[in-house]
């Protein structure tokens, strides 16, 4: 697969997630496989007014390289301000959020707000297409509801705007999180593009991701598997290539990832705002060892690292 001069066979992408993918866990990501990461999405008004919160949400590092840097809006000069800026930061792709379900954004007319004005996505593509020499990518749904599946033409207006690479999650706007991801969409749509195809949506298992691939996409994105897994991305890249599954992490591993993420959470947030930011990773960490509920119970009450460390270091 190929976006601007970066190539890779069949990437494996951690999604962008608002408060999840921070600095942090993109690391931890890309020790244990992922080929691309993302910021989450930071609102282009933010950017240009330089509320500090997005400059640093939009502040990459080499060692999270290859990463996009994903922006969320739909004013054309605020969108071209918001690139300027961030290509100070030399994302090796600028990705364009035009899912995001939520009435905040959507219904305002930016994220997944965007589907119900197709012309002012395809004008938004071709500015910022023209305002940097990063990759403008496009990461969207299938359309706003199963009335209104727009993705196909979408899909094709994408690739003629200038956008060098389309990432769907295949569900609708209206379907949030809901019923199951529809990967049929993603043959249909390869077949009408040649810009790269990312796949995303409920991808949970090694098996998903060679399955996803088969629909004949380029790259496979997963968000919520690697939270409660951020080692899904060797697992599966270890079965693409051998058919057979890698033994599955064990607690002193699971905890000493577990304690780097905490301290690499709290080196970026500082000690206060990363330890409670942190809290959302205990379930997956400690999942299927005894006594666990417990055990996040008394961690969700520390706010400095020092005690937390203490505590799981007794586990091992
Ligand atoms: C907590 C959370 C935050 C998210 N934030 C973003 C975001 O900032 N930008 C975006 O494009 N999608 C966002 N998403 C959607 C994911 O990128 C992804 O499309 C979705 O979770 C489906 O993939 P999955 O089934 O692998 O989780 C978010 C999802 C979750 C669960």
């Amino acid at each position: 697969m190929k976006i601007g001069s970066l190539k890779i066979n069949h990437p494996l992408c951690l999604a962008p997630m608002q408060d999840v993918t921070d600095q942090a866990f993109r690391l931890i990501c890309k020790k244990l496989g992922a080929d691309i990461v993302y910021t989450e999405f930071t609102s282009s008004e933010a950017i240009i007014r330089n509320v500090p919160r997005a400059i640093r949400k939009i502040k990459i590092t080499d060692a999270e390289r290859p990463i996009g840097i994903q922006i969320v809006g739909n004013n054309i000069p605020a969108l071209t301000e918001a690139v300027r800026i961030s290509d100070k930061f030399k994302p090796d792709i600028i990705d364009i959020n035009c899912g995001c379900w939520t009435k905040r954004h959507a219904l305002r007319g930016e994220g997944a707000g965007l589907l119900k004005d197709i012309p002012l996505l395809e004008r938004i593509i071709k500015a910022l297409v023209k305002a940097t020499k990063t990759p403008i990518t496009v990461k969207t749904r299938l359309g706003w509801d199963k009335n209104d599946i727009v993705i196909l033409d979408l899909a094709q207006m994408v690739e003629q705007s200038g956008a060098k690479a389309l990432t769907v999650h295949c569900r609708t706007r209206t379907q949030k999180y809901k019923g199951k991801a529809d990967w049929s969409w993603l043959t249909k749509i390869k077949k009408k593009i040649s810009i790269p195809l990312i796949g995303n949506g409920d991808v949970v298992s090694v098996e998903d991701v060679q399955a996803m691939f088969s629909t004949g996409c380029d790259g496979v994105m997963i968000g919520r598997a690697a939270v409660s897994n951020p080692w899904i991305f060797q697992q599966a890249r270890h079965f693409m290539k051998t058919a057979e599954n890698m033994p599955p992490p064990g607690l002193p591993e699971k905890i000493k990832l577990c304690i780097e993420h905490l301290k690499l959470s709290v080196k970026y947030r500082g000690e206060t705002e990363g330890v409670i930011i942190f809290r959302k990773f205990y379930s997956g960490y400690l999942r299927g060892f005894s006594g666990v509920a417990k055990l996040r119970g008394e961690l969700m009450l520390f706010k400095q690292t020092a005690p937390i460390i203490k505590k799981l270091e007794e586990l091992i």
